[in-house]
Formats: C-alpha cells, structure tokens, sequence
C-alpha cells in the first residue's frame, strides 16, 4: 500500500534536525550548507593535441604537492616518460604520479598482465612500494589478450578493404572499449566476484570474438588460470572507485590531480575522427571516468609542446615534410613510447589549441619542448585554415576537408640561443618571450609554464 501523506510528514518530521533537505528549504540554512560543503576540487591536466605533449612533466610537478591522483581513461596505450633525480621513469597505466603520493585508476581499462610488467620494470628503476599506493576502481574494465590480437587482426583488415590502418598501438584498448559499449565487456569486479561466473562469462565472451574473427584461437583455461593469479595479486588494491573518490573530495581538504591520457585530438568524440583513441581524452572524460559531479573540477591545465607532433596516420595541416619537420623530429627525440615509432612533426597550430580550449575551458597552458626551436631562423605559427581561399572560424569535422585546408601562418624570427638553462621568465630571450606571448594572447588563455628541457627544474613557472 502506498505512504499516506500524513506518514510521509511524520517521517519528515521525527528526521528533521538529521536531513539536509528539510533544513536546506530555508534560505540561510542554504547559504551555511554550502559554506560547509566546501568541497575538494580536482586540478586536470590534459592534452590538447595529438598527445605526447609532455602531460607527465605537468603531472609530475604537481603530483609532488598532491595527495591523490588519478588516472580516468584509456589504458596502457598511452605513455608517459619522467625524470626525477636523474632516474627516467616510464608509465602507460600507471598514474605517473605513482611516483610519490597515492594514484588511483578509475574509468580506465586494465590489461592485468602488462600492469604488473610495467610495475616491475619501474621497480628496477627504483620505484618502491607503489602496490601500497595504487588503489584501482572495481568498475574498470579489463583488457584480455585476445582484445590485443583482435585489436591487429582488425588494422590487418583495414589494411585490406580500406589500404590504411588507424595506427593503433595494439594494446588491445579500441576492442575492450567496444566490448564496453556492447555490453559483454568484464570488469574487476567480475574477475574478484565469484570465479565460476566469471569463467563463463569469460568464455562466452571468447566465443563471440571468434564468432566474428575465425582466425583467433584462445587458450582458455590457461588464460583463466592466468587471470586468477592476476586477480589474487591485484585484489589489495581494488576499491570501490565512486565511494573512494566522494570520501576523497569530501573529507579534509585534499589536493586532487587528475592525470589525462592521449589527448584532445585523439578524443573517441572530438579529436580526429577516425584516426582517434577510443576514449573521452577531453574534461568531460574525467566526470565520467571517475564518477564526480562536474562541480568538483577545479583547475583545468592543457598541454602543448611548441610545436606539434602527430603520430600514425590522419591529417596534419601544419606538417612539415622536409628539413623543417626532420629538425623538429630529431631535436624533439619524437619517438612514441609506447609504439618506438617516429612522430610527425610541423608548426605549432593554434586552430587545434583554440578548438581544445573550446572544449576543455583551460585555464591555463604549459608550452613545453621550447628549447627545441632555439636553432631555428624562422619559427611559424599557424593562425587560420582556409578553404577556397576564405578562413573558417571553426575545426573541420570531415577529414577531406581537414586535409584540403591552407593554413595561414604568422612568421616569427627565431631567437637563435640556447633556452635550456633558463630557470625564470627573464632568463628567455627577449624574442622567445614574444612567441610565448603571441600564443598566449592568441588562444586567450594565460600559460603557466613554460618547458625547456626533460627534468623538473626545466619548467619555468610564470605564476
Ligand atoms: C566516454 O564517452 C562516451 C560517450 O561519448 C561514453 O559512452 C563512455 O562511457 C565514456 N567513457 C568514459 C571512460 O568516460
Ligand atoms: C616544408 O614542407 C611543407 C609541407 O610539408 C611546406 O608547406 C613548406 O613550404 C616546406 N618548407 C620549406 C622551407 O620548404
């Protein structure tokens, strides 16, 4: 029988010294509940181009005054190369800010066996006690090895019908992601429930990639067997990834840094599309990813280098293909971390820098890699695309016509020095503080850090 009006009253109010909504009706009530609810904010770093821009610098600076942070999407196809005290750490599932205070990984998706690897090789390095530090969200999905091999097979198969690939890393992230949305996907929850469940679940889900994949064979029960024994590991440092972080922005104040993988260009939604990672690389990624109220974002830092770099294929209007984009590749090392492959590079385009900030609201920048323009005579920015000669005021959406665009430039003198043992502002030369100036006023949001070299003390902070 349903609640009478009367019990419902009665109810409100034997509770009404306890519930927040009944005191919160009266106006000064409202304003001394939002006065205690101060809550924590997270501060999100994000890459606002093709990835690679040197997010884990940012991290790492930030991490040290830390006291949680996170990591909220993608996997291990991501990578992150730090430095701290000359040791050079490399990350690709693993928040960089493992390093030092507590990570946690929520939203992401999980190849157990490459996890504990990456962990181990870091180990070697010097990384102490990170089980200790990882707390990993029972809702991450997890990545299997047949997603990785399904993940070749399907660039083999582009390769064939289509004679291009997306140039994925075969980490087998695009497949889980697609198990996700279908619906068959397994997380760490499934893996930690009860393991009869889970192995046919697991089966089943096998069946059906061979069901549309001919070509893959599993091995089952050594797979399961596997899992098991990743599972018992990883168990310690499994939570329940909503609960944790709402303790975490509601408790005592805590700062809180949530750490993007890939980038705005590589977004499932807004980057490149085909050519694009298969999860939510922009700010809304880290609502979804970690289960907070967009309320709880703070900060919001993007990252660029000073130029651009792509890697794989797709369309890069400012690309240089000749001793311009050579110069940028060698001076820069641009090569993948995850993948060794070599990057593409070209100009700086601040159309790209525009359309991240459009849709991540930055509210501020790290420039990096600008000592690799120091030898340069001539240094360009692109400002504007052009299609039949008229500028567009947005970023394309449709790849042909992203290829056709003309970009127009602004030509900078190159300052012709060596920036890398600046520490300070007033240490840059007169005309490198122009470019950095000009960028800045450009995109419309001030830049924070300036970067010149691979180790901590290379970031200049401007405020
Ligand atoms: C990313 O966004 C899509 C919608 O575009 C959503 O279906 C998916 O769950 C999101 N993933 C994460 C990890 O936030
Ligand atoms: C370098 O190559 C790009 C196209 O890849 C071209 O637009 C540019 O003019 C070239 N620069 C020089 C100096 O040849």
């Amino acid at each position: 029988t349903p609640v009478s009006t009367s019990t419902v009253k009665r109810r409100l109010r034997d509770s009404a010294n306890k519930k927040p909504y009944l005191r919160l009706a009266n106006k000064k009530n409202r304003l001394r509940w939002a006065k205690e609810h101060r809550w924590n904010k997270v501060t999100v770093v994000l890459g606002a181009q093709w990835g690679d821009e040197g997010k884990g610098k940012v991290v790492d600076l930030l991490a040290t005054e830390s006291d949680l942070v996170c990591r909220c999407q993608g996997g291990n196809n991501a990578g992150h190369t730090v430095v701290v005290e000359g040791k050079e750490y490399d990350f690709h599932l693993l928040p960089s800010g493992i390093i030092n205070p507590k990570s946690i990984c929520n939203g992401v998706v999980i190849h157990l066996p490459g996890l504990f690897e990456e962990a181990e090789n870091n180990e070697k390095k010097g990384l102490k006690g990170w089980e200790k530090r990882l707390i990993v969200s029972d809702r991450a999905h997890l990545v299997f090895d047949f997603h990785q091999v399904v993940d070749g097979i399907q660039e083999t198969q582009r390769q064939a019908t289509e004679g291009k690939i997306i140039g994925t890393t075969k980490k087998g992230i695009g497949p889980t992601y697609a198990s996700k949305a279908s619906r068959i996907g397994l997380r760490v929850c499934d893996l930690l429930g009860d393991f009869k469940e889970f192995s046919t679940k697991f089966k089943n889900l096998v069946k059906q990639y061979q069901s549309m994949y001919s070509s893959l064979t599993v091995d089952t029960e050594s797979q399961l067997k596997k899992l098991k024994e990743y599972g018992e590991r990883l168990r310690p440092m499994v939570r329940d990834g909503v609960y944790y972080m709402y303790e975490a922005l509601h408790g005592p104040p805590k700062r809180i840094l949530v750490e993007g993988a890939n980038a705005a260009l590589l977004d499932i939604d807004f980057g490149t599309y085909p050519f694009v990672t298969s999860s939510n690389c922009t700010v809304g990624g880290a609502c979804t990813g970690l289960g907070i109220p967009p309320l709880n974002i703070g900060e919001v830092y993007g990252v660029s280098k000073a130029y651009t770099t792509r890697v794989g294929i797709g369309a890069f209007p400012t690309e240089q293909l000749n001793a311009t984009g050579e110069l940028l590749q060698t001076r820069g090392h641009e090569v993948g971390v995850t993948t060794g492959r070599k990057r593409r590079c070209g100009w700086l385009d601040l159309v790209i820098l525009k359309y991240a900030h459009m849709i991540n609201g930055f509210t501020a920048i790290a420039l990096t890699k600008l000592d690799i323009l120091d030898v340069l005579d001539e240094i360009k920015v692109g400002v504007a695309y052009k299609i039949n000669g008229k500028r567009i005021p947005h970023f394309p959406a449709n790849m042909e016509l992203l290829h056709k665009v003309e970009v127009e430039y602004e030509t900078f003198p190159g300052w012709k020095s060596d920036t890398s043992a600046a520490r300070k502002w007033n240490n840059l030369p007169q005309k490198a503080q122009n470019y950095i100036r000009f960028v800045e006023n450009h995109i419309g949001v001030p830049i924070k850090w300036v970067g010149v070299g691979k180790s901590r003390e290379c970031m200049i902070q401007m405020f």
